[in-house]
């Protein structure tokens, strides 16, 4: 099957962006949203981001209404019915996952393959909820944010997985200009089975007074050439994020290189969510590009 319409569920920061990309790598994408008005804001980010590519020159003004012409959105299941490939990028709760899986498997063509962009929750436990026919066609395509910027999309099969359902995914992964790589599924695939611990140990660092936090965040960004330091990075994904994801590892793995450490949990109990709620590692009410650090241990 050669893939040509594309679905998303979810028009949040994850969704618009995967709906920017497929529709800017030249596919007729519709992307469902509960609200019209959630819609509508997730598109405004897909036109700002679109607005900047056309800015540095990376595509042409023409290029940019093609895009949008290729871009719709529902708040109907029904109109991704002859959809060939549906990305699921909605909230991180398996109950609401695996509802609207099952109900989108009574709707959709029998050829529709189904790929979740969960960065932690098992995708054999939210294929269960389709028929066994679909459960062929049922694997992940984890993106990262942000989607237009970040290369890289890991394919995720299960035990189940159709073997020429993989490799098509893997192709489109392509098509969308993005480097897959190959992981099964394994509760935090690569880069998360990676990453968590490594923010969880810098969280236990600044607890233990190796360094501050500005001086760890530099240290790991000028020491070893990462865009960011852990702390920025951990504002940037989402503080409640984070600990949600080490919760869902430290349950699969129970090694505690995955568990919360107290500071992360007492930060998501007083709401510092990072970048989204203004407070996180960092201040940044007053000058969101030049952020304070908080006065944390
Ligand atoms: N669309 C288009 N352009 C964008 C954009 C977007 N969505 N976001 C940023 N840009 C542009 C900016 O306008 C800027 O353009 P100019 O150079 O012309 O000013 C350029 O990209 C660089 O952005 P910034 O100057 O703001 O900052 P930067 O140089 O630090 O780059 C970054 C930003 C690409 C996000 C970089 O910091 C980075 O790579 N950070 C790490 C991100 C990361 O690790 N993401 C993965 C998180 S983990 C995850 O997503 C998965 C999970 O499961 C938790």
């Amino acid at each position: 099957m050669t893939i040509k319409k594309v679905g998303v569920l979810g028009c949040g920061l994850m969704g618009s962006g995967i709906a920017q990309v497929a529709a800017s790598a030249g596919f007729e994408t519709v992307v469902r949203e509960v609200s019209d008005d959630l819609i509508q804001r997730g598109f405004a980010g897909v036109e700002k981001s679109l607005a900047k590519f056309a800015e540095k020159g990376a595509i042409t003004g023409e290029q940019q209404q093609e895009i949008h012409g290729r871009l719709s959105g529902t708040t109907t299941f029904e109109a991704l019915a002859d959809c060939d490939i549906i990305i699921e990028a909605i909230i991180e709760n398996l109950e609401e996952k695996r509802k609207t899986y099952a109900e989108l498997d009574r709707i959709c063509k029998p050829e529709t393959i189904f790929a979740s962009n969960t960065s932690s929750i098992s995708i054999t436990e939210m294929m269960t909820a389709t028929s066994p026919e679909r459960q062929k066609r049922f694997i992940g395509m984890h993106f990262f944010n942000p989607v237009p910027l970040m290369k890289l999309v890991e394919v995720i099969r299960t035990i189940l997985t159709d073997e020429t359902i993989y490799e098509e995914a893997i192709e489109f992964g392509k098509q969308l200009g993005k480097t897959t790589v190959r992981t099964s599924d394994k509760t935090g695939f690569i880069v998360n089975r990676l990453l968590v611990p490594y923010m969880l140990d810098a969280i236990r660092a600044l607890e233990e007074g190796v360094g501050s936090i500005t001086d760890i965040d530099t240290a790991m960004k000028l020491g070893l050439g990462y865009p960011m330091g852990p702390f920025t990075l951990g504002d940037f994904v989402g503080l409640d994020t984070t600990y949600y994801i080490a919760e869902i590892m430290f349950n699969e793995f129970r090694e505690k290189r995955f568990a919360p450490p107290p500071l992360l949990k007492r930060m998501v109990l007083a709401g510092l969510y990072g970048r989204k709620s203004g407070r996180g590692f960092y201040d940044y009410s007053t000058d969101p590009k030049n952020p304070t650090p908080m006065n944390l241990v």
